[in-house]
């Protein structure tokens, strides 16, 4: 069977990660690579031997023998490349943030559709901890129903600041709105959404958001470029229904980075039945518990324990968008889920803006 050819666009921090993920493609294989940066294009291409390089993404996505590509630029570069992509008859796996705002996802969606080709797959890089084992055994536990109608589901991921800065130098899209559509939400909340949501088989519709976010704090502001203007602190309470019962479900959201705050992550599904403590990062050792009501009170039963691997959940969307093109099938995380997530995302970020409660306009 001939192998799908796949072209990978931007060989930054992400894309070089794709490469070394794509190794382990069976059935496709990176064939070209495009960055403006000539000497790291020349230089990704003899470490991964990859044969066809381009320092124009035009002249790549023109290549009638690349079937897919994934975007691995800065996100405000990403979605008029998409448009091209799909206009090019090419299936399209973007990195997260999906887009700069639901707009953009639109442009992307509506793109995908009028591609001259058929069934273009469209897919967002946000999937990459559904690759993670546990996140199977969550969805099977969820489908048995033991949980009953669920009532919250919780998120709170507040990372204290490493004792020297994380990124050196720190990217400059990684907090600009101009560049990255925000801040911390965009960039671990997209992660946060897509794997809490998509576990839930997308059956959350948020309608209603009150969200506050935060800029960085001053002990910490050499940890960010300094031209940053985005949150690094987001809190959110989203008034959602589940569309499996007509039922509503609150999803409460906290993320933040170089706070003042001990590390402190609570993951929650808490249903009338039982509640699922979770953890959405691989981590040595990480477990699943089970709280539930007995007639001896509230018990905790270990679901699940186990050890997973940083490769696990970075090599999945390469391989996840690789297969979904083989099948014809759907990726993991097709652009109209990311679209629920970003219409979610404005809304907060509106919501921050102007202090009162905004609706999601998915
Ligand atoms: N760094 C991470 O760990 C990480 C993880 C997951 C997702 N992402 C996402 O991936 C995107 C890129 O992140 P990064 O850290 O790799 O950024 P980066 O700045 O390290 O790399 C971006 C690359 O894109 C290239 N580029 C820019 N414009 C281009 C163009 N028009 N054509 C071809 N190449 C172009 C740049 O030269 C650079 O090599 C961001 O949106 C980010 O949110 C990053």
């Amino acid at each position: 069977m001939k192998k799908i050819n796949l072209g990978l666009i931007g060989l930054g921090v992400i894309g070089q990660m794709h490469l070394k993920m794509a190794q382990t493609l069976d059935g496709a294989q990176v064939t070209a690579i495009c960055d403006v940066r000539e000497d790291v294009l020349q230089n990704t291409a003899n470490t991964f031997s990859i044969p066809k390089t381009y320092t124009d993404a035009d002249q790549l996505l023109a290549d009638p023998d690349i079937d897919g590509v994934v975007l691995a630029m800065p996100a405000n570069l990403r979605t008029a490349m998409g448009v091209k992509a799909f206009a090019a008859g090419k299936h399209v796996l973007t990195e997260k943030p999906v887009a700069m705002n639901a707009a953009e996802v639109r442009e992307l969606l509506a793109a995908q559709k009028a591609s001259p080709m058929p069934n273009r797959i469209g897919a967002c890089c946000s999937c990459r901890y559904h690759g993670l084992p546990s996140a199977k055994v969550v969805k099977d536990f969820i489908a048995t129903g033991a949980l009953g109608q669920i009532r919250v589901v919780r998120v709170r991921a507040v990372m204290a600041a490493p004792p020297t800065m994380p990124f050196n130098p720190p990217p400059i899209w990684r907090l600009r709105k101009d560049l990255n559509g925000g801040g911390i939400l965009m960039n671990w909340g997209q992660y946060d959404c897509d794997y809490m949501f998509g576990l839930l088989g997308w059956r959350l519709q948020p309608q209603r958001v009150m969200a506050r976010t935060f800029p960085n704090i001053e002990a910490y502001a050499s940890y960010a470029h300094p031209s940053s203007d985005a949150e690094t602190h987001v809190v959110a309470f989203v008034d959602c229904i589940d569309t499996s019962s007509d039922r509503p479900v609150v999803f409460t959201y906290e993320r933040g980075e170089f706070t003042s705050s001990a590390s402190d992550e609570i993951w929650q599904m808490i249903g009338d039945k039982g509640t699922l403590r979770l953890w959405m990062k691989e981590k040595p050792g990480k477990q699943l518990w089970f709280d539930h009501p007995t007639d001896k009170g509230t018990v905790s039963e270990l679901l699940w324990e186990g050890t997973e691997t940083w490769d696990q959940q970075h090599g999945m969307p390469i391989h996840d968008f690789a297969r979904a093109i083989r099948e014809g099938s759907a990726p993991t995380t097709p652009l109209e889920k990311s679209l629920i997530i970003q219409s979610m995302f404005d809304a907060i970020y509106a919501s921050a803006a102007s202090g009162e409660s905004c609706k999601v306009a998915v």
